[in-house]
């Protein structure tokens, strides 16, 4: 099988991801933006961070993927947010619609590293702590588990990156591509 990971990340932990996955297929991991025509691959394995519940490059990624000529497509996103079924479910179906609700999908999380953000994905950040803040505010106690994770993960920078978050989605691609060089 001739697969292939793009990516889009943009702190660094998506692209950690991508090369773990890369590595375990033996095949190129490659950034979005470089990555071309995707036609010569039987198998592509997008992944992109999680800003504000979207998955960053999917939308794009979706067009340049020809399902309808047989191209096989898995994805994957890396967000804040612990790696559970509900979350999983949750970014699933907002992010897979019309027609693209049967590409399996797989959630993992990543990690936080202020140091890298840039301005604008600061300023987007300080945004989204400071709306989930009000809500609290507003209705102390009222906050879902997902906002509370959110802003406990915001407070230090850290990563949660491990081969063991993989586990799941490695074994769902060797086990439905039968591909045994995997
Ligand atoms: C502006 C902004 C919005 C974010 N929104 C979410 C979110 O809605 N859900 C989530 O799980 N993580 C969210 N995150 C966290 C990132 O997805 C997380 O840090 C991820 O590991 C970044 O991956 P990268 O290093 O590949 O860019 C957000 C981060 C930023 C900076």
């Amino acid at each position: 099988m001739n697969a292939v990971v793009i990516y889009k990340s943009s702190t660094g932990f998506t692209e950690q991801y991508a090369g773990m996955i890369a590595a375990a297929l033996k095949c190129p991991a490659v950034k979005f933006g470089n990555a071309g025509d995707l036609s010569q691959y039987d198998l592509v394995i997008f992944g992109g961070w999680v800003r504000a519940a979207k998955i960053v490059g999917l939308k794009t990624a979706l067009k340049k993927v020809h399902r309808q000529s047989g191209q096989k497509m898995v994805v994957f996103a890396v967000g804040a947010n612990e790696q559970t079924a509900e979350n999983t479910h949750h970014l699933k179906t907002e992010n897979l619609k019309e027609g693209n609700e049967q590409i399996p999908f797989f959630y993992l999380q990543g990690g936080f590293a202020p140091e890298k953000l840039n301005f604008f994905l600061n300023m987007m950040l300080k945004n989204v702590a400071k709306s989930i803040e009000k809500k609290d505010a507003a209705n102390p106690g009222s906050l879902s588990k997902e906002d509370q994770e959110f802003l406990t993960f915001f407070r230090s920078s850290h990563n949660d990156v491990s081969e063991e978050n993989l586990t799941e989605m490695l074994k769902f691609i060797r086990e439905s591509t039968g591909e045994k060089t995997f």
